[in-house]
């Protein structure tokens, strides 16, 4: 898409009424200003978001930890610590349990420990947000990095029977003689690991894709930059997704099951830890191509 400029305006020394009528080609300058504004967005949910964490990070481990605490006091029938409450408070401990499975309180405890499960999980990744990075920077073999978070994921899916990481075809085009990046490696493979789920995700979406799910992963270097590529066959983003997806808690997926920050915290790291170049190519239907250009010199 280009954007252009139409101006008009009368010809000054004209007394016939002529009209001098000017296009200008604008995109780079629109291109411009919504890197700008995005930027700037990060910049003000990053600080936002880590002072928050922080915040939220200390009573939140102490209401899981308490949970965790009651839950073992009340159901494990086994701990000597509760035989012997049991038998100086005069309780049947196994009448006892036979209520509490009444009244639903190991379901609720459940229900407790798993709520403060998902919410560490986005406190965990608010504090990505900030910038102390506990992680020192130094020279990575860029395939080595890939390579190494790819094996991590298929274990990591299939583990937790998200969908069949193994059913998903890996075309890997890797540029010979590539240059070691200098990066925080285990945040490049956070953000790795984010788009690996994220196509996944959108390419097993579809019940039965008509062409197999596949990632065509692509590693290339020119002066400047290290580029890796993440491309996937699934359904794509229409514009206006295409237009929020790096927005903090922008999702399309059921509630409970994607926290949207994934993608914000990407950016994040890409373009403010480590000042590099964070674009995404999609179409309705195309599938969707996220590159990420590491910078190869301070
Ligand atoms: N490869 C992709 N194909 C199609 N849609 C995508 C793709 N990657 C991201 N999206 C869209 O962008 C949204 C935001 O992605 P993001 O990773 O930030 O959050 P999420 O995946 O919904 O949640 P989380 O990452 O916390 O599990 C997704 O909900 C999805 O709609
Ligand atoms: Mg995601």
């Amino acid at each position: 898409m280009i954007h252009e400029e139409i101006s008009l305006y009368p010809l000054s020394d004209s007394n016939k009424g002529d009209t001098v009528l000017r296009i200008d080609n604008i995109t780079d300058k629109v291109l411009y200003q919504e890197a700008l504004v995005q930027s700037e967005k990060m910049l003000s949910i990053g600080g936002l978001a880590a002072g928050m964490a922080h915040e939220i990070n200390n009573p939140l481990a102490g209401i899981m930890q308490t949970a965790e605490v009651m839950s073992k006091r009340l159901t494990d029938t086994e701990l000597p610590a509760n035989r012997k409450a049991a038998e100086q408070s005069g309780v049947d401990l196994d009448n006892f349990t036979r209520y509490l499975e009444y009244r639903g309180i190991p379901r609720m405890l459940k229900a407790i420990a798993e709520g403060g499960q998902r919410a560490s999980s986005i406190i965990q990744n608010m504090l990505s947000f900030s910038r102390v990075d506990h992680d020192p920077y130094s020279t990575h073999d860029p395939v080595e990095m890939l390579e190494e978070i790819l094996e991590l994921a298929s274990a990591d899916f299939n583990l937790k029977k998200h969908f069949d990481f193994k059913a998903i075809g890996i075309v890997r085009q890797y540029s010979s003689n590539l240059p070691p990046v200098p990066c925080s490696k285990s945040q490049i493979q956070q953000v790795i690991l984010n788009l690996l789920k994220n196509g996944a995700e959108a390419m097993c979406e579809k019940d039965s894709p008509a062409i197999p799910p596949c990632f065509i992963l692509r590693i290339w270097s020119d002066e400047m930059r290290l580029y890796i590529e993440i491309e996937d066959n699934g359904p794509g983003l229409n514009s206006e997704e295409k237009k929020h997806i790096f927005d903090p808690f922008f999702t399309t997926k059921p509630v409970g099951s994607g926290t949207g920050l994934g993608l914000s915290v990407s950016y994040f790291i890409i373009t403010e830890n480590h000042k590099g170049t964070f674009d995404v190519r999609s179409g309705p239907g195309e599938g969707a191509c996220f590159t990420i250009g590491l910078p190869l010199h301070n």
